[in-house]
């Protein structure tokens, strides 16, 4: 991708562009009528604009960086190996993206559907790129540099008391193995803080994490798709980034949290 002027455009400036270009390609698709498919259940569904926009965005990567790696949620990954995390350890260029955080969200034609774009230099998240196409928000991060809305610099909330906090989680899509236990845990803090969100996509909750509008997130069963834009703007906002146990072949993590570093501490000494 060229930038006005000839030069080569920085791996941030592609993902900002790509992530603006496949949110406007939603807004207006959601006006419309579009194909739905159940994908493990129903409490899992994925629509046509799924696959699109998972496609726009890696023939938009792939026009610039033809030899990077990809993994999104919809076509899993291009590369030969199996294992997410190996692909994502031993590679210098892999792509993690979410063409559509909050399918059912975007399904019911609700606001809070995100893209999620982020990349990857062996293991270590360089940007993540997290566009909310409703309010056209873009949340942005770099390694070392800082996380931003639009121009605006961030930082995580300096809140330190629980009672004051407002938390966000999900309801995870897997519900046998995870939806239970995530209900037990917003049962543990709910008692104790101010109140629960649940706006329906993980990528959203970090960037909210990351503007200091929560205090933190947590919710189990993430894949990396999910959070991995998320996490990058959670830290580099001065943030907290916790998970317990994740399985390596899908990159899920058993709990995943973001949150200003003391009411992570206090959120996870409660429900955990
Ligand atoms: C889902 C969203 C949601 C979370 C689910 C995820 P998807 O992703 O992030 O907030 O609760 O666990 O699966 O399916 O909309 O891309
Ligand atoms: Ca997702």
């Amino acid at each position: 991708m060229i930038a006005a002027g000839g030069c080569l455009m920085s791996y941030l400036e592609s993902a900002i562009n790509i992530a603006r270009e496949a949110g406007s390609n939603l807004k207006n698709a959601i006006t419309k009528d579009f194909k739905v498919d159940v994908k493990d259940s129903n409490f899992d569904l994925v629509t046509e604009w799924d696959q699109k926009i998972e496609n726009l965005i890696t023939d938009r990567i792939k026009e610039v960086y033809p030899d990077h790696l990809i993994i999104g949620e919809e076509s899993i990954f291009t590369s030969s190996k199996e294992v997410f995390t190996e692909v994502i350890n031993e590679n210098e260029h892999v792509w993690v993206i979410d063409p559509i955080d909050g399918t059912n969200n975007f399904i019911h034609r609700l606001p809070g559907y995100t893209v999620s774009i982020a990349k990857f230099n062996y293991g270590q998240i360089e940007i993540g790129v997290v566009y909310s196409p409703d309010n056209d928000e873009m949340f942005w991060a770099e390694k070392g540099k800082g996380a931003y809305l639009n121009n605006e610099r961030l930082t995580v909330s300096n809140q330190n008391q629980l009672e004051n906090s407002m938390f966000a989680t999900g309801f995870p899509s897997e519900v046998a193995n995870f939806r239970a236990s995530n209900l037990d845990q917003i049962n543990k803090i709910a008692l104790k803080c101010r109140d629960v969100r649940i706006y329906g996509s993980a990528a959203l909750h970090c960037a909210y994490v990351a503007a200091g509008r929560l205090e933190a997130f947590w919710e189990q069963g993430l894949h990396i798709w999910d959070i991995a834009a998320g996490w990058i703007l959670a830290e580099e906002a001065g943030g907290q980034v916790d998970y317990y146990s994740y399985e390596s072949n899908l990159m899920q993590y058993k709990s995943f949290y973001c949150g200003n570093k003391e009411i992570n501490k206090q959120l996870i000494d409660v429900i955990e």
